[in-house]
């Protein structure tokens, strides 16, 4: 079938600079310039020749040393290859300024924009992408306001500042975040980044459930037993465990992207594809859910660590040993929920989510099991395997459905079979855009539609902040452990064992 429908469709965005502050770091490396990139590419021209991206940090770099940095980073993590033109046109848009720590350095900051957009001939479009600590992001703000960097939202060019996760590290630094972007812009100038959103997959969500009319139908508890979404890492912590060690993985993963894949599988149909409808509608299954909170933990929560382990050939050492990780740390790597949305459409389902690090392997997935035919006919002698619609987040990405069918011959035999669709196969091995070019690409845009609002933010870390609590108090929820490169602890098989199901390997 070759009759694609197009809703919305990328146009170059218009010209801007695109400042990333903390520019020598890993997200910079990996994601963000391999993005601009992608987006500057010939082949897509989304981001306007002229068009500048200026990387701003502590240490002292020259900038033909940041334009050898970027051309190394592009050309290991970008999804198009180098194209030696393209290249060209965009490492000359590329600037390094440093003195992100000191005291003029916001100043200089000033001069320099102003000096490269007169050099391109741009507007003062600014993106300001806050790729540092979020103990930073205040001071930041603040200094980005006091030298009038901060454009008013009907200046008629635009300030659009992006705010890394995590947002915050609990529920009242997460409100203090906010009151400090709002003392000095406007919602609509912040886009807080949840790169999930802006994965294939999960936007299909949308499209899967609300351009089928069959998976609608049998969406709520009267069709469903119960669904597992798990996102499980195979990579341990790296060289991150100075930044993980106080973070661990219910602030990691938990808070954002899983409690995003949470709302989106689960949400009301939007009034419209606006991004405030969008964003009503996951917030009100933010409020439904039922809080953890106390000794309620004990029977909904897990959380474990890695110990020494193997994954496929690669020896692995335990959390504990880590370069980085305090040899008395408290931090889990896995995270294990037993969750229920108490509205209509939900009650009494339960979600089971998990996700962990130096797990067996690296795969995402969401599984939707449905509740089994009536004990009568081919389930009178036992159970039948349950209709299960599975989407497989990353990698691989698609989703399948199994049902149960007539083993072909003269016996009535039954027998699960899948029907699979993978993205790869059906669009192209490189059809998927990278999250991060699809999210720069609406920042520039100013399309709010993939981003956390205000209040989506601090309700998901209302709900978090109570699991919080409840483990301050370890004899509620011990620490468990479990081998790298295993599935997890025993204690997320009793979990969900507590209903009589197991997990699914995702
Ligand atoms: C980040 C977390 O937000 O997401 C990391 O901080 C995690 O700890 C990463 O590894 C996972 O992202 P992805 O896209 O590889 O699933």
């Amino acid at each position: 079938m070759n009759d694609t429908l197009t809703f919305q469709s990328s146009r170059p965005a218009p010209p801007c600079t695109v400042v990333i502050f903390g520019a020598s770091g890993d997200l910079a490396r990996r994601k963000l310039l391999p993005a601009l990139y992608n987006l500057a590419h010939c082949g897509q021209g989304l981001m306007p020749s002229n068009s500048a991206v200026l990387g701003f940090a502590r240490s002292a770099m020259t900038q033909d040393a940041f334009r050898a940095a970027a051309r190394e980073a592009v050309n290991k993590y970008s999804r198009l290859k180098i194209d030696e033109g393209c290249w060209r046109g965009f490492a000359d848009g590329l600037y390094y300024q440093s003195g992100l720590d000191r005291p003029d350095g916001f100043k200089q900051l000033k001069a320099r924009l102003e000096e490269i957009e007169r050099e391109r001939n741009i507007p003062p479009n600014r993106i300001y992408y806050l790729s540092i600590p979020p103990e930073a992001f205040n001071d930041c703000i603040a200094r980005l306001a006091a030298e009038k960097l901060i454009a008013p939202p009907n200046a008629g060019y635009f300030t659009h500042v992006v705010v890394e996760k995590p947002i915050g590290r609990d529920l009242s630094s997460a409100i203090e975040i906010s009151r400090t972007l709002h003392e000095h812009m406007d919602e609509s100038q912040i886009f807080r980044i949840d790169h999930y959103l802006g994965k294939e997959t999960v936007q299909n969500l949308l499209v899967l459930r609300f351009a089928n009319s069959i998976f609608e139908r049998l969406w709520g508890s009267r069709n469903v037993d119960h669904v597992q979404i798990t996102v499980a890492e195979a990579e341990g912590v790296g060289t991150r465990a100075g930044y993980y060690d106080h973070s661990g993985a219910l602030r990691d993963m938990i808070q954002n992207h899983l409690l995003q894949l949470l709302t989106m599988l689960t949400m009301e149909a939007p009034v419209t594809l606006d991004a405030r409808d969008i964003m009503e509608a996951k917030l009100n299954v933010l409020r439904a859910l039922r809080p953890i909170r106390g000794e309620q933990a004990r029977d909904c929560t897990v959380r474990a660590r890695y110990t020494e382990g193997r994954i496929g050939d690669t020896e692995v050492r335990g959390y504990l040993d880590e370069q980085g990780v305090a040899r008395d740390s408290r931090t889990e790597t896995f995270v294990a929920l037993k969750m229920f949305i108490d509205n209509w459409r939900w009650s009494g389902v339960p979600f089971f989510i998990r996700t962990g690090k130096s797990l067996k392997r690296r795969a995402s997935s969401i599984v939707v099991q449905f509740k089994g035919v009536p004990r009568i006919l081919f389930n009178r002698a036992g159970n039948l395997h349950n209709n299960l619609l599975t989407l497989r987040i990353q990698p691989d990405e698609g989703f399948s459905f199994d049902v149960v069918s007539k083993h072909p011959g003269l016996d009535l035999g039954l027998k699960p079979v899948r029907m699979n669709l993978s993205y790869s196969d059906e669009f192209g091995a490189d059809s998927s855009p990278d999250a991060y070019e699809r999210l720069l690409l609406d920042v520039m845009e100013g399309d709010h539609t993939l981003f956390p609002s205000a209040e989506y933010v601090r309700t998901s870390w209302e709900f978090v902040q109570g699991i919080l609590d409840a483990w301050k108090d370890e004899s509620i929820v011990p620490i468990d452990e479990y081998t790298a490169g295993s599935w997890g602890p025993a204690c997320a098989d009793r979990l969900i064992g507590s209903i009589g199901r197991g997990w699914y390997e995702p």
